[in-house]
C-alpha cells in the first residue's frame, strides 16, 4: 500500500494559499486545535451537536470535562470531581499506595464511599483554562535577528516573558507557550492545576493489564484499561495540597456516560492531550529516525531489558525494584519496531523524496518564493549532511546516564560540587550546597531506587564498547584516550564501578552528603571519569544549541513554504496542547488475507486465557459470569456477548491515552489507551488504510464494576 498525496504544481498554482477550505486527502486525520474546529468538518462526518457545544471560548463546552493527568489525558464523568483515565495512566500512584499486605495493583481497589478514597501520590491534574495566539509577538522579537544561537535564545527569553506576564495578571493559572509550527506560529496556554488527586477505583492487575507486554500495540485486544480518580480543592475552592479537609472540585462541565456504547461504523470523536507528531518534516528526518535513531534506542532498550530481567529473575525484590523501567523500555522499544515496520511497509522516505523534489520545482516556478526559498531545500539537506555524521555521538550521550545508574548519581554529585568549587568563599560553597543537599539527595535516592549492581556495570559496558567504536566525528575524546575495544570495555566498567564508592547508598547520602567540607574533599574514580566525559558533552551542547536555532528557522520556512504548495491548511504536529479528532469505529485489513473486526468480546479473553501465559491470567469471576451469561444490560446483541475494546480510525498518539471517546452526541463511549501495532508510524505518518487506535469499550468498564467489582458506589455517581 502505497499513498502519494502530494498536489500536482499545475494545480497548486492554481490555487490561492488563502481562504481554501480544508481539503485533506486523509478525510479523518488530524488533531485539530480548538481554534480550527470549524474547518475539520465535523457536523458533514456525522457530529449531532453543535461544534459550540464542544468549544465556545467564553461559555462552557465539552473541553471544560477535559484534564491532562501526568502525561495521559482524563475527563470528567461526574459533578463531583470523579475522572476517568487508564489503569497505566495511573499505574505508579498505584504502586506508591501499595504494599504486600495491600497490593492494590495486583488486587484492585474499590471505594464504597469518598472517605475510603485514597491518596494518588506524583499525579497532578491541569485543565485548561484559556489561550490566545502569541505568535507575532514572538516573531517580531526576532525579526532582525540571523544567528541562530540568539535567535533561539531570544525566542526562548520572549516566551518566558509572556508565560510570567500572564501568570502574574492571574496568580491562579500557570501559563505554558507552544510552539504550534516550528519557528512559526505560538499559542500561549492559561492552565488550572489540582494538585490533591485520589484513588476511587482501579480495577485488579488481570483485568487493567490484561495481555501484558505480549498484547502491547496489538490489535485485537482485551485489556480492561481503566481508572477512576477524583479532583479534590481546598474550601475555598482553589487548588491545595493533599488534606483531609478538602473537598471534591466542581467541574464547569462533566461527561454524561452513554451505557449503549458504539456500533460498528459509527461516528466518534476524542478530545485529549496528544504529546509529539513529526509529519511536517522533510525527507532527511525520515532517514535519520529509521537509519539513527529508532535502531539505536530500540536495540539498546532491548539490551538493557535483558540485562534487568536477568538481574531479577531469580529475586523478587530487585524484579520488582526494576520493573518500571522495564515496563517504560518495553513499551518504547515495541512501538520503534514498529514503527520500523512501518517505515518500511510503505517506503515513507521514496514518498517524502518525491514531495520534497516537487517542493523544489514549486519554489524555483515562483520568482516571488525563489527569492526567499529558492536555497531552503539545498539548506535543510546541508543541515542533516553534516548532523548526520555525528548522530551516533548525540544519540549516545542522549542515553549514557538513563543507561547506567551510578554514572547519574555521579554527574548529579559532580554539578554540586563543580558549582561549589567556582564559588568565591567557603561560606558562599556552604550556602550553595544548603540549599541544594536536599534536592539532590532526592533524586540521587531516586537513581537508587532502580539501581542494580550487575545490569548496570553490563549496560556501562555495553556503552563504553559502542563509544569506543565510533568513527569519525562520532568519537568523544575522553572515550578514545581509554583506548578500549569490545572486551576490555567490559573489563573497564566492571572495574571502575568495583572501585567507586558509589554504590554504596548509605555512604553517599549520609558521610559524602553529611556536609559541604565533605562533598568538596570526596574523590572517585567514578567522579573523575565523568568530570572528563563531561568536557566532551559541554563542547557538544554549544553545538547543538547552534544546530537548533538553524532547524528552528529552516523548519519554519519549509513549513510556511509548504502550506503555500499544498494550498491546504495545514494542521499542526501534536505538542501536548488540546486537540480534537474524529473518525468512525472500524476494523481493517493490516495485512494479506486477514480483515480484523473493530469489536473484541469476553470471549477472546476465556480464549487467550487457555494459552497459558501468564500475560493472559484473569479472574475466575470473569469466567463464571461468562458461563452463566450474566451480561445484565452490557450485552452487544448481535455479538451475544459483551464488547472489551474497540477500534477506530481517528488521529491519536502518546498523550492520548485516558482520552475520552464520544459519539455524536458528545457522550462518553469509551476510553482510548493504545494503537494498533501498524499505527506505531502515524507519528510520522497517518493513513486510513493502517492509522487504528485502541480504546476500552464503556460497557465492559461498566460491566467489570458492576459484576465483577461490585464499585456501585461510582455507577451510581455517573447516572448508571
Ligand atoms: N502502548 C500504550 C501506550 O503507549 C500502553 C502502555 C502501557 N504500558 C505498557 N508497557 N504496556 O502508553
Ligand atoms: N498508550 C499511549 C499513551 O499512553 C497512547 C498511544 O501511544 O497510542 O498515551
Amino acid at each position: 500500500m502505497k499513498f502519494i498525496h502530494h498536489t500536482t504544481i499545475a494545480l497548486a498554482l492554481l490555487l490561492s494559499a488563502t481562504n481554501i477550505p480544508y481539503a485533506n486527502a486523509n478525510p479523518d486525520e488530524g488533531m485539530y486545535p480548538l481554534s480550527e474546529l470549524n474547518r475539520a468538518g465535523l457536523k458533514k462526518a456525522g457530529l449531532k451537536i453543535s461544534e459550540k457545544d464542544i468549544y465556545n471560548p467564553g461559555q462552557v463546552g465539552l473541553v471544560d470535562a477535559l484534564v491532562q493527568v501526568s502525561g495521559c489525558t482524563g475527563s470528567f464523568v461526574s459533578n463531583r470531581g470523579l475522572i476517568i483515565t487508564n489503569h497505566h495512566c495511573a499505574f505508579s500512584a498505584v504502586q506508591l499506595a501499595s504494599t504486600a499486605i495491600n497490593n492494590y495493583l495486583k488486587n484492585g481497589f474499590v471505594a464504597q464511599n469518598q472517605e475510603q478514597e485514597i491518596e494518588a501520590k506524583g499525579l497532578k491534574i491541569r485543565i485548561t483554562d484559556s489561550y490566545e495566539d502569541v505568535s507575532v509577538k514572538i516573531l517580531n522579537s526576532v525579526a532582525n535577528i540571523s544567528d541562530p544561537v540568539e535567535r533561539i535564545n531570544t525566542i526562548k527569553r520572549k516566551q518566558e516573558e509572556l508565560v510570567k506576564q500572564a501568570e502574574k495578571e492571574d496568580p491562579t493559572i500557570k501559563a505554558e507557550v507552544s510552539e504550534m509550527f516550528i519557528g512559526k506560529s505560538y499559542v500561549l496556554f492559561r492552565y488550572k492545576t489540582i494538585e490533591d488527586v485520589r484513588l476511587v477505583y482501579i480495577p485488579r492487575q488481570n483485568i487493567g493489564e490484561f495481555g501484558g507486554e505480549t498484547d502491547n500495540w496489538v490489535w485485537p485486544r482485551h485489556t480492561g484499561d481503566y481508572s477512576f480518580l477524583r479532583a479534590y480543592v481546598g474550601k475555598d475552592g482553589k487548588s491545595a495540597p493533599y488534606s483531609k479537609d478538602n473537598v471534591p472540585y466542581q467541574p464547569k462541565k462533566h461527561l454524561k456516560v452513554n451505557p449503549n456504547g458504539v456500533k460498528e461504523n459509527d461516528f466518534t470523536f476524542i478530545l485529549g492531550y496528544p504529546g509529539k507528531t513529526f509529519r511536517h518534516r522533510p525527507a532527511q528526518y525520515i532517514k535519520y529516525q529509521q537509519d539513527y535513531l529508532l535502531p539505536y534506542v530500540s536495540n539498546l532498550y532491548d539490551f538493557q531489558n535483558k540485562q534487568m530481567e536477568e538481574a531479577g529473575k531469580d529475586n523478587t525484590d530487585i524484579a520488582l525494584s526494576l520493573a518500571t523501567r522495564i515496563k517504560r523500555n518495553a513499551n518504547v522499544l515495541k512501538n520503534y519496531r514498529g514503527k520500523l515496520k512501518g517505515l518500511r511497509g510503505i517506503d515513507l522516505l521514496s514518498t517524502k523524496k518525491q514531495e520534497d523534489e516537487a517542493l523544489a520545482a514549486f519554489i524555483l516556478s515562483k520568482p516571488e518564493l525563489k527569492g526567499k526559498y529558492g536555497n531552503l531545500l539545498n539548506d535543510i539537506a546541508a543541515y542533516y549532511q553534516v548532523s548526520d555524521q555525528d548522530a551516533l555521538k548525540e544519540l549516545w550521550i542522549n542515553n549514557i546516564y538513563n543507561s547506567t545508574s551510578l554514572l547519574k548519581v555521579a554527574r548529579d554529585l559532580n554539578t554540586l560540587k563543580v558549582a561549589m568549587g567556582k564559588e568565591r568563599s567557603s561560606h558562599a560553597a556552604k550556602q550553595l550546597f544548603d540549599y541544594n543537599v536536599e534536592q539532590l539527595k532526592k533524586s540521587i535516592q531516586e537513581t537508587y531506587e532502580s539501581y542494580n549492581k550487575q545490569a548496570d556495570q553490563r549496560i556501562f559496558g555495553r556503552m563504553l564498547a559502542d563509544a569506543a567504536a565510533f568513527q569519525g566525528k562520532n568519537q568523544l575524546e575522553s572515550i578514545q584516550k581509554l583506548q578500549l575495544n569490545g572486551e576490555t570495555a567490559n573489563t573497564y566498567a566492571t572495574q571502575l564501578i568495583n572501585s567507586s564508592k558509589l554504590a554504596d547508598q548509605n555512604y553517599i547520602l549520609n558521610t559524602v552528603l553529611a556536609n559541604a567540607n565533605a562533598l568538596s574533599q570526596f574523590d572517585d574514580k567514578l567522579l573523575s571519569f565523568q568530570n572528563e566525559l563531561d568536557n566532551d558533552i559541554v563542547i557538544f551542547a554549544a553545538e547543538q544549541k547552534r544546530r537548533e536555532g538553524v532547524l528552528n528557522k529552516l523548519m519554519g520556512d519549509y513549513v510556511a513554504v509548504k502550506e503555500i504548495f499544498q494550498a491546504k491548511n495545514f494542521i499542526p504536529d501534536a505538542n501536548s496542547t488540546l486537540r480534537l479528532t474524529y473518525g468512525h469505529i472500524k476494523g481493517y485489513a493490516p495485512a494479506d488475507a486477514t480483515y480484523m473486526k473493530p469489536f473484541t468480546t469476553i470471549e477472546g479473553i476465556i480464549q487467550k486465557g487457555n494459552l497459558g501465559l501468564s500475560d493472559f491470567d484473569y479472574p475466575q469471576e470473569i469466567k463464571t459470569a461468562y458461563l452463566n451469561k450474566n451480561f445484565g444490560p452490557y450485552l452487544k446483541k448481535d455479538l451475544g456477548s459483551v464488547p472489551v475494546n474497540i477500534l477506530y480510525d481517528m488521529d491519536t498518539t502518546g498523550g492520548n491515552s485516558g482520552s475520552p471517546i464520544m459519539n455524536a452526541n458528545g457522550e462518553l463511549i469509551g476510553v482510548n489507551f493504545d494503537r494498533a501495532y501498524d499505527a506505531t508510524i502515524n507519528d510520522f505518518a497517518w493513513n486510513e488504510s493502517y492509522s487504528r487506535s485502541i480504546g476500552v469499550d464503556i460497557r465492559y468498564v461498566l460491566w467489570v464494576a458492576d459484576k465483577i467489582d461490585n464499585a456501585h458506589f461510582i455507577l451510581k455517581e455517573m447516572g448508571i
